[in-house]
């Protein structure tokens, strides 16, 4: 990270003293740090603690007469080429979906350009309310990449997700961009979440895929410098911030939408989770219920990878393999049958389904026959995962 601008945000936790130590590993590993601190930051570590390890004044105030113009938020803003936010409290991540700006930090976070990281740390029962996942799901969707948090023994005493990430672990995962697999210049073509097939004009066939695996793909590729075309079936996602987004509902509308950017893609990475069959006959009008039984004729849709795999001199393609049972001889079948270079396989039954979990397992097995165990993850380290062996094996 050698001369790299790293702006340091800290806020009111305990794991504010591990950030001392991040600063320490950042200045190792070459960055040049500055810091700023919240009120509450300051409550737990001193601002001198960051002066001395960084060799820079730490920023604490929002009017600060000592900064050219009197505007540090925008100096620093400019300055920085990332701003990591370490820990970072529910309560800063709240302010941030909503975007306050009546402190430095917040005020910094609003105003900068540079690529935005945060290390979630708080009681894991606060990280499980609806109210801070829906946070985390705004801040992942406007593009901040969101490191951890880990799970374990915290120090109110509870066991559970919340716990800051390691500095070491923080550090490693911002060097990633300057040392990790690099995609820049590849153009990816991603295809995410279910479909939805009509059946009439208020019912449709689909499954539960919530696009979140995929929506998870498409950011580590963004991060890893791929030019990204993203075609997702309807979720509650908001599109991934740098992708070029395109919004579809079934099957079909998904193949055209593949088939209108195959052209210039370099790789094909198809999550979706596509409806096999659709209605034979859509109704014009709600089919009414007149009879205790009804039938409907399905028909099969297009095998969207399948196509993409046969075009000649067409992208790398790696598929999913959603299973319930015999993961890997149904997963290898379908790399045998579609023509993949790759395919991910993963459970979708019981309580570790992949399908909606904001994290998963899974077994890649590639063309020539080797084979990877990625374990059990939050989705974004999987994704990330994935894309380094997608880089190695493809793109080196
Ligand atoms: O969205 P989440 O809630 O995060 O869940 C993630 C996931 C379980 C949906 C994802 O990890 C996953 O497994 N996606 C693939 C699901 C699937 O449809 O698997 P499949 O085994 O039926 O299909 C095999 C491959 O062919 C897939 O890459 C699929 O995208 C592709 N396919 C399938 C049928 C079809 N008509 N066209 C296709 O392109």
């Amino acid at each position: 990270m050698k001369n790299k601008r790293v702006l340091l945000g800290i806020t009111g936790g305990i794991a504010a003293y591990k950030s001392a130590e991040l600063v320490r590993l950042l200045v190792k590993a070459g960055a040049e740090v500055r810091v700023v601190m919240t009120e509450a930051a300051q409550q737990f570590i001193s601002p001198l603690t960051f002066q001395a390890l960084s060799g820079n004044p730490v920023h604490t105030t929002l009017l600060d007469p000592v900064a050219e113009a009197g505007m540090g938020h925008i100096e620093l803003a400019r300055w920085a080429d990332v701003m990591l936010v370490a820990p970072a409290t529910a309560n800063t991540i709240a302010e941030m979906v909503a975007g306050r700006a009546d402190q430095l930090l917040t005020t910094t976070f609003l105003a900068t350009a540079a690529p935005v990281v945060i290390a979630p740390a708080m009681n894991q029962q606060m990280w499980a309310n609806p109210a801070t996942q829906n946070n985390m799901e705004t801040l992942r969707g406007r593009g901040v990449l969101v490191l951890g948090p880990a799970e374990g023994e915290q120090a109110c005493g509870d066991v559970g997700a919340g716990r800051m990430l390691e500095p070491a672990e923080l550090v490693a995962c911002l060097m990633a961009p300057y040392t990790g697999p690099s995609l820049s210049g590849v153009h990816a073509l991603i295809t995410a979440g279910p479909t939805q097939e009509a059946v009439d004009p208020v019912r449709y066939l689909s499954n539960h895929s919530s696009g979140k695996m995929g929506h998870s793909l498409c950011r580590a590729l963004l991060a890893a410098g791929a030019e990204v075309t993203l075609v997702s079936g309807p979720t509650n996602l908001l599109p991934p911030h740098g992708a070029n987004y395109v919004r579809v509902d079934s099957a079909r509308e998904m193949l055209d939408a593949v088939m209108a950017n195959v052209e210039t893609a370099k790789l094909f990475v198809a999550t979706a989770a596509v409806a096999d069959y659709r209605v034979a006959e859509q109704a014009a009008h709600k089919i009414k219920k007149n009879n205790d039984e009804m039938s409907l004729a399905l028909e099969r849709n297009p095998d969207i990878l399948a196509q993409v795999a046969a075009i000649s001199d067409g992208p790398i393609c790696v598929g999913f393999a959603a299973e319930t049972q015999r993961l890997a001889e149904y997963a290898q079948g379908k790399l045998e049958r579609k023509n993949l270079d790759m395919i991910c396989a993963n459970l979708v039954l019981g309580e570790n389904s992949a399908f909606g979990s904001d994290d998963n397992a899974l077994e890649v097995f590639f063309r020539d026959g080797n084979s990877q165990s990625l374990p059990r993850a939050d989705k974004g380290s999987l994704a990330s995962s994935v894309v380094s062996l997608i880089a190695q094996h493809y793109f080196s």
